[in-house]
C-alpha cells in the first residue's frame, strides 16, 4: 500500500506524525505537502496529490489543512477523486464504508492529533460496503 499525503502549513505537524504512524504499519508514504510552518497555498498541494491518485501513482491519499475544507473543495474538483472530510472514527469508518473515499481529509486545527490518527486508522481499516453505495457513487461524476 502506498499513500500520498498533502498538507499546508496548518497540517505540517500532524503530517509528520502521521507519516511515522503509517510507516510503522508498513505503508509507503509519498509526501506532497510542505514541511515547514511558512504560509503556503493549499491548492498547490491538493492538486499534486489528486493527480497522483488519479494516475495510480499512490493507492490513496490523506490531506490536511486548517479546516479541511480548502483541501476537500480542491480535491473534489478532480473527477477521479472522492475526498471525504472526517473528524473522528465514526465518520472515518463511514467515509470508507459508504463513500469509498480515496482521499481522507482532516481539519488539523479542529481535532487533536490522537483523534486525527485514530480517524486515519478507522478509514484505512474499513472496507467499502458496495451495493447501494456503489450505485450512488456511480451517479457522482458530472456528465
Ligand atoms: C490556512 O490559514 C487555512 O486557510 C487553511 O489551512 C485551510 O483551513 C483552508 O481551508
Amino acid at each position: 500500500m502506498k499513500i500520498g499525503i498533502a498538507n499546508d502549513h496548518a497540517g505540517v505537524e500532524y503530517k509528520k506524525k502521521l507519516v511515522k504512524m503509517l510507516e510503522t504499519r508498513g505503508i509507503e508514504v509519498v509526501s506532497f505537502g510542505t514541511d515547514t510552518a511558512d504560509s503556503v497555498d493549499y491548492p498547490d498541494y491538493a492538486h499534486a496529490l489528486a493527480l497522483a491518485v488519479e494516475k495510480g501513482e499512490v493507492d490513496k491519499g490523506i490531506a490536511l489543512c486548517g479546516t479541511g475544507n480548502g483541501m476537500a473543495i480542491t480535491l473534489n474538483k478532480h473527477q477521479g477523486i472522492r475526498a471525504g472530510l472526517a473528524w473522528g472514527t465514526a465518520i472515518g469508518k463511514l467515509v470508507a464504508q459508504h463513500n469509498n473515499a480515496n482521499v481522507l481529509v482532516l481539519p488539523a486545527r479542529f481535532v487533536s492529533y490522537a483523534v486525527a490518527s485514530a480517524t486515519v486508522r478507522a478509514w484505512l481499516d474499513t472496507p467499502f460496503e458496495g451495493g447501494r453505495h456503489q450505485k450512488r457513487i456511480d451517479k457522482i461524476p458530472c456528465k
